[in-house]
């Protein structure tokens, strides 16, 4: 499908964004006001996430801001009478689901299922897109990971979305709610939380360059494939607008995998400068680090068309640029 396609697919489209204030969810915001669809992003801010008023901040088009916590706000309004809701609303911490893990039990799971739930209620017709994530595999037992692996979380925020994925099954086989799954692998772009390694240790590195100071990075070896924001965002469109995506579960890679060595080295040439330390992997993380990961997203490529357009260094480079003229809103 072509952008032309895609921005007549969503033009004057009602669609729904919970997260909407998130890093994810704000740059699909943006680029669906963009193509003229009247979007309503709906976000609780809260504290520890990546949640910032400043990611809305100058969109274009028609795109509106509810201020609400979907764990106990009634959904009705923010799903009656919509065509598309994509659910980017979730906590992201893998170590902050091993701390705080009723937490997020409410943040994963409640809010799929109630959104879900108040989809089959009030509007049986939308087409639903939920964000899951690569940690749903747990460690790989090879790589590239396909959609075949087995699922064996190895945190309770794995559990957690590999449940609300099962939600969106259910719902679809049981009432009918037209939904498809992508996994997403580590996204980064502007408007990510950067202020600390809370979204992901990333953001960390991206703070610490800006500011002149050294960042850690743990063992270093490992692999990783990222997708740039544009890339993932492009992704969630085509999972929404394709129909043959309707009902899948799909995998979203970013092209070509990089050890987080040569991923720091990769940032510090973006930057032009900068300086890290390799570290041991601290205990607790290690408890439940996956080792190496890569996804073989070849079935999303070959059922939508999608391929990752943004390459490693350029994706660095622009979210290097959108930070030094927007820092002090991340800090
Ligand atoms: N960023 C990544 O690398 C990545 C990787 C894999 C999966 N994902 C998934 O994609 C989704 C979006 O990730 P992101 O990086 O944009 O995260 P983010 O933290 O930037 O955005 C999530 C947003 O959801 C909001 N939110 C959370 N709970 C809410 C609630 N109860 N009610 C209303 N709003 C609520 C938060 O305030 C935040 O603004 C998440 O579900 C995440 O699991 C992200």
């Amino acid at each position: 499908m072509t952008e032309e396609a895609l921005r007549a697919a969503f033009a004057g489209a009602r669609v729904t964004i919970a997260g909407g204030l998130g890093f994810i969810g704000s740059n699909l915001a943006r680029r669906l006001g963009e193509f003229g669809a009247e979007v309503l992003a709906v976000d609780a801010l809260l504290p520890d996430l990546g949640g910032n008023r400043y990611n809305l901040d100058g969109a274009r088009g028609r795109v509106a801001i509810e201020i609400a916590d979907l764990r106990e706000t009634d959904a009705i309004p923010f799903v009656e009478g919509r065509e598309y809701l994509f659910n980017l609303a979730g906590q992201t911490s893998h170590q902050g689901s091993m701390d705080a893990p009723f937490d997020d039990l409410d943040l994963n799971c409640r809010v799929a299922l109630r959104l879900l739930d108040t989809c089959r209620k009030v509007a049986p017709d939308i087409a639903v897109v939920f964000a899951s994530t690569r940690q749903v595999y747990g460690k790989p037992h090879y790589l590239p990971v396909d959609e075949r692996h087995p699922l064996a979380p190895v945190d309770v925020n794995g559990i957690h979305k590999l449940a609300a994925e099962a939600y969106h099954t259910l719902y679809r086989e049981v009432y009918g709610i037209k939904s498809s799954v992508l996994r997403l692998t580590n996204t980064y772009g502007p408007r990510m939380r950067i202020k600390d390694g809370h979204q992901s240790f990333l953001g960390a590195w991206l703070r610490a360059v800006l500011e002149g100071a050294p960042f850690e990075v743990w063992e270093g070896e490992q692999l990783r494939d990222l997708t740039y924001v544009d890339d993932a965002v492009d992704a969630l469109l085509l999972a929404a607008a394709v129909s043959e995506a309707e009902g899948g579960v799909f995998n979203i890679g970013g092209g070509r995998r990089v050890t987080l060595k040569r991923l720091a080295d990769a940032v510090i040439i973006a930057n032009g400068a900068g300086d890290y330390t390799i570290e041991p992997f601290p205990a607790a993380r290690k408890r439940i680090d996956i080792g190496d990961y890569h996804a073989d997203d070849r079935l999303f490529r070959r059922v939508t068309g999608w391929k990752p357009r943004v390459a490693l260094k350029d994706g660095l480079a622009r979210t290097l640029d959108y930070y030094r003229g927007n820092l002090e809103p991340y800090l």
